[in-house]
C-alpha cells in the first residue's frame, strides 16, 4: 500500500508535542511491515536545509486566487528509509513558530491549506499515487475536504483519507473568506462542512470529510462522543462513531530504551537498576538537588497548561514537598505558572527544581533518573510520557483519563501487580493522597515497588501493534471509498 502522511510536526526535525512524536514513528512500523509510506511537513526556519537534497523542479501549489511556488527538500526518517519531504516556502514556513496562535488570521490558515494542498501536488510531481493520506489535526484536515472536492477527481478517484484526531481541543477558527484560500468551494460553507458558528472549523471539516477517523486511545474514543469531551464537536464524533477508531500511541524504541539511550550517563534494564541510581545521582548534582539516593525523586515533564493540569502540581506543591520527596519539573507554557514555579525554584532547597524551556536531551535524563512520574491530566487523548517511565521503570502517577486510563495499571498491593498509580478526582488534596501512596510503597513496600517496575520494563509499547491497527483502518478507508 502506498500512504503519504502530511503533518505540520515530524520529530525529530520539528516538534511541539506527541503529534511530532507520532508522525516521526508510526511510518517507520508501517514500513517494517511492507508498505510504501512517506511524509510531507513544512520546512520550518530552524530545520537546516542545507544538509536536504533539493529536488530540482518546483512545486506549484493551488492557494486562493493563484499558485504559490515552493521547493522541495528531501530526507529519511532517522535509522529507516522512508522518505520525508519537506515543503519549503519561506513566506509561509520561513519562521520559527509551527504554530502562530488560536486562528483568527487568515495567513494561519493559508500556510496550512498550502501544506495540505501540496500532498496533492507533490504527488503528481513524483507520479507517486497514494491509495491513502493520513492526515493530523487541524492542520492538515483540509486535505481531507480538498479529496473530496477540488481533488475528487483521477488520478485521485482512488485515493481515500484518514484522520487522526490527536487533540481535539486544539480548534483555532478563521474567517469565512478562508474557503476562498482554500479553493474548495463556497458549497463547502455549511455546518456539516467547515461552518462552525460563523466562522471556518478546519477540524470539524476533517471529521466529516475524511473517509475514517482514529483517535490516539480506546478511552479517549468514547470520551470525545460525549459534551465533557467533544470540545463542542461531540455531535460530529457521535455522528461519525462507526467510521472511528481508538489505537493507542507507541513509543520509538530505538530512542526511548533505557539500555541504549544516548543522552543518559549510565544505561540499565530490568534485571538490573544499578544504571538507574547512577542516572539518579548524576542528575541530582546537574540541577543542583541534594544528592539523597533514597529521597523519592519526581519527575514532570509536559506542556504547562490547564491540560496537562499543571495549576494543580503549582497548588499542591509546598504540601508534596512535606512528604520528603524532590520534585523535578520540565516545562513551559503558561507565563503566570513558569513565573511561579521558577520563582519557587530559586528557593526549592535542593529539593524542588523547575527547567523552563524545551530540552529533549533532559527529558531523557529526567525519565531514567526519577522513581516516579507526575501527569494529573485533565484529560489526555494518549500521552506518551507515562509510556517512556514505565519504558524506564519510573512509576507514573496520573489522572484516569484518556489514553493515561488506558495505558497505565493501578497499583494491587495485595496481588503486586500494576505499572502505576492512578488518582480519579482531579484535585491538590487528591493528587497529594495519591502522592503520598506511592511514596509509601516506595518507602515502606521496596519489594512491590520493584515488582511493579519490573512489570512496568517489561511492557511492550512499541509501534508494532498499532502498525497492524492503523493498516486495518487503511483498508476500511479504501473499501468506502472505492464501494
Ligand atoms: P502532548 O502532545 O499533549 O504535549 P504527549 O505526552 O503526547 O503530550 O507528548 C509530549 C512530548 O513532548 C513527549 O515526547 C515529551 O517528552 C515532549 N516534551 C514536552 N515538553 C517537553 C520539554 N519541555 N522538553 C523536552 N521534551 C518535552
Ligand atoms: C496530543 C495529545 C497527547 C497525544 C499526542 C500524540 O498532543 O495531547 O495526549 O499523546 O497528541 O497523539
Amino acid at each position: 500500500m502506498r500512504i503519504l502522511f502530511v503533518a505540520s510536526e515530524c520529530a525529530p526535525f520539528s516538534k511541539v508535542g506527541g503529534l511530532g512524536d507520532v508522525v516521526g514513528s508510526l511510518p517507520k512500523a508501517l514500513k517494517a511491515q511492507g508498505h510504501d509510506v512517506r511524509v510531507l511537513t513544512p520546512r520550518y526556519g530552524f530545520i537546516p536545509g542545507h544538509m536536504f537534497e533539493l529536488h530540482s523542479a518546483p512545486l506549484g501549489v493551488p492557494l486562493g486566487h493563484g499558485e504559490i511556488w515552493c521547493g522541495i527538500l528531501e530526507s529519511r526518517l532517522p535509522d529507516s528509509d522512508v522518505p520525508v519531504y519537506f515543503l519549503r516556502n519561506d513566506e509561509h514556513f520561513g519562521g520559527t513558530d509551527v504554530y502562530l496562535g488560536w486562528g483568527g488570521d487568515l495567513f494561519g490558515l493559508a500556510r496550512f491549506a498550502l501544506l495540505s494542498r501540496a500532498g496533492f501536488q507533490l504527488s503528481r510531481s513524483l507520479n507517486w499515487i497514494p491509495d491513502i493520506i493520513h492526515l493530523h489535526d487541524w492542520p492538515t484536515a483540509p486535505a481531507a475536504i480538498m479529496l473530496n472536492t477540488v481533488e475528487r477527481f483521477a488520478p485521485f478517484d482512488r485515493t481515500a483519507s484518514v484522520f487522526t484526531i490527536h487533540n481535539m481541543a486544539h480548534q483555532p477558527r478563521f474567517p469565512k473568506e478562508g474557503i476562498e484560500v482554500m479553493q474548495v468551494g463556497w458549497s463547502e460553507y455549511k455546518p456539516d462542512g467547515l461552518e462552525d458558528f460563523g466562522e471556518l472549523n478546519p477540524f470539524k471539516a476533517g471529521l466529516y470529510h475524511a473517509n475514517m477517523l482514529t483517535t490516539v486511545s480506546p478511552r479517549y474514543a468514547w470520551e470525545i462522543r460525549t459534551p465533557e469531551g467533544g470540545a463542542g464537536l461531540s455531535h460530529v464524533v457521535e455522528f461519525r462513531a462507526a467510521d472511528l477508531v481508538g489505537i493507542l500511541n507507541g513509543i520509538d524504541e530505538d530512542v526511548w530504551n533505557p539500555e541504549t539511550d544516548r543522552y543518559l550517563p549510565a544505561h540499565f534494564d530490568a534485571h538490573d537498576l544499578s544504571g538507574k541510581a547512577r542516572c539518579k545521582t548524576a542528575l541530582q548534582k546537574e540541577l543542583g538537588l541534594q544528592v539523597r539516593p533514597s529521597v523519592p525523586l519526581i519527575g514532570v515533564i509536559s506542556r504547562w497548561t490547564a491540560q496537562k493540569g499543571t495549576d494543580i502540581i503549582a497548588s499542591a506543591l509546598d504540601r508534596l514537598l512535606e512528604l520528603d520527596v524532590q520534585i523535578v519539573m520540565l516545562g513551559s507554557g503558561d507565563p503566570q505558572l513558569e513565573a511561579h514555579l521558577r520563582h519557587r525554584s530559586r528557593f526549592g532547597g535542593g529539593s524542588f527544581c523547575a527547567w523552563v524551556g524545551y530540552n529533549e536531551p533532559l527529558a531523557h535524563r529526567v525519565e531514567a533518573a526519577s522513581d516516579l512520574f507526575l501527569m494529573p491530566s485533565r484529560f489526555e487523548p494518549c500521552g506518551l510520557n507515562q509510556l517512556y517511565s514505565q519504558r524506564y521503570g519510573t512509576l507514573p502517577i496520573v489522572r484516569s483519563t484518556g489514553g493515561l486510563d488506558d495505558t497505565v495499571e493501578q497499583c494491587q498491593p495485595l496481588t503486586g501487580a500494576g505499572t502505576g498509580f492512578k488518582l480519579y478526582h482531579l484535585s491538590p488534596d487528591s493528587l497529594v493522597d495519591t502522592v503520598a501512596w506511592a511514596v509509601s510503597v516506595y518507602r515502606d513496600k521496596p519489594d512491590l515497588f520493584r515488582a511493579m517496575q519490573v512489570r512496568a520494563m517489561k511492557k511492550r509499547q512499541g509501534w508494532s501493534v498499532a502498525a497492524k491497527a492503523y493498516l486495518d483502518v487503511y483498508d476500511w478507508a479504501l473499501q468506502r471509498k472505492r464501494a
